[in-house]
């Protein structure tokens, strides 16, 4: 177990899980970039017991996915043990329980970062879940905020308690449940849970470039990081934090990887859920691939119009093209003869920093 926990968390890459977003396809997209670990969208305990087939469909994953987390909300520790069975069915690699979702929906349940109000209960969940992983040798991580409040920031005591109840890994996103998502995540927190508690502690929040991770990595200490929001429209990314591994330099990523891997998620969403689905639901994903792209705009009025996949490949074809051509290409001098032998091959775009 040791081994398996160590091999999931020292010096890692996680993928937040971004309910909506990070599914089967894109989960093998940041795979296939290099990501270490990627984890499912949280998924409802009291789903799994009433609504079994429908809830255990977003648990869906390939084996190249693994290392595989699947994270599981609710507020009854006997329910959330119960669901912990159900989805062992589906043999991941680790069960994460979410202490941190701020979201109506969620909290008014008692669950999510409501949890972080009531420290016992959340003992019990975590002492439930664990009989039930007894014998499976299947890690738990918990995810967790600062606390709920400003006057309730009780990230510290809160992990040691899930440690002593049998917690193997904590993430935590330093921002407290009343600030959702607005202000910075505090990274000092991450620093002080990594000097508090002996199981490894994986940090997150606002890691939007390469300088980012490696400055959570520093400031820290933390064992590994995990990236959510700043991947979107840029899966990419995670190839240039594994070439940094590599060499120490950071680089940068050229447009016809870029397209290709958007082409990728586009076919891989397709085969997954069918082409009208995916045309619709890949939507979010085509608005974060044009955000700040010169014509951006445009392209996304069309593609939230158009159920053409082709048409809307096209779309994101010539915008990327356009936006990755020079504006102001040298021109050529009046009497300057063009060089027939070796003429500048046509397709040679800049690379594009992230
Ligand atoms: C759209 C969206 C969906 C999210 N869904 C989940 C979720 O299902 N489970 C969870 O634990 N956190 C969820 N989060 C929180 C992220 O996992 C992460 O903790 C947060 O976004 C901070 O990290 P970041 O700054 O890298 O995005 C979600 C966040 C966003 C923006």
């Amino acid at each position: 177990m040791k081994e398996k926990i160590y091999s999931l968390t020292n010096n890692k890459i996680w993928l937040a899980p971004l309910a909506g977003i990070t599914d089967s396809a894109f989960r093998t997209i940041c795979k296939e970039c290099g990501v270490d670990v990627v984890v499912s969208e949280m998924i409802s305990a009291d789903g799994l017991i009433y609504n079994r087939e429908r809830s255990l469909k977003y648990a869906d994953f390939t084996e190249f996915q693994r290392p595989f987390g699947i994270q599981l909300f609710g507020s009854d520790p006997d329910k959330m043990a119960k669901g912990t069975e159900i989805i062992l069915e589906k043999k991941p690699d680790f069960i994460d329980i979410n202490m941190g979702c701020p979201v109506k929906k969620v909290v008014n349940r008692g669950a999510g970062s409501a949890l972080m109000k009531v420290p016992d209960i959340a003992q019990k969940i975590i002492f439930e879940v664990k009989k039930i992983l007894k014998g499976t040798k299947t890690p738990l991580s918990v995810k967790i905020r600062s606390g709920w409040d400003k006057s309730n920031m009780n990230a510290i005591d809160f992990s040691k308690k899930m440690e002593d109840s049998g917690a193997d890994m904590i993430c935590i996103h330093p921002r407290t449940k009343s600030q959702m998502f607005s202000g910075k995540s505090d990274w000092s927190l991450i620093k002080e849970l990594k000097e508090s508690i002996s199981i490894p502690i994986i940090g997150n929040g606002d890691i939007n470039s390469t300088q980012d991770m490696i400055d959570m990595f520093e400031q820290t200490k933390c064992d590994s990081v995990m990236v959510g929001r700043g991947i979107l429209g840029k899966p990419w990314m995670f190839q240039v934090f594994k070439e940094y591994f590599r060499t120490g330099k950071i680089t940068s990523t050229d447009i016809s990887t870029k397209l290709n891997l958007i082409k990728r998620h586009f076919e891989l969403s397709i085969r997954n859920k069918g082409e009208k689905r995916a045309i619709i639901e890949m939507r979010t994903h085509f608005s974060y691939y044009t955000k700040g792209l010169k014509g951006g705009a445009k392209v996304r009025k069309l593609i939230n119009k158009s159920l053409e996949k082709n048409e809307i490949l096209n779309a994101i074809e010539l915008l990327y093209l356009s936006s990755h051509t020079p504006k102001n290409p040298t021109p050529r001098t009046q009497y300057q003869k063009p060089n027939t032998k070796n003429p500048t091959p046509k397709t040679q775009y800049p690379t594009n920093p992230l």
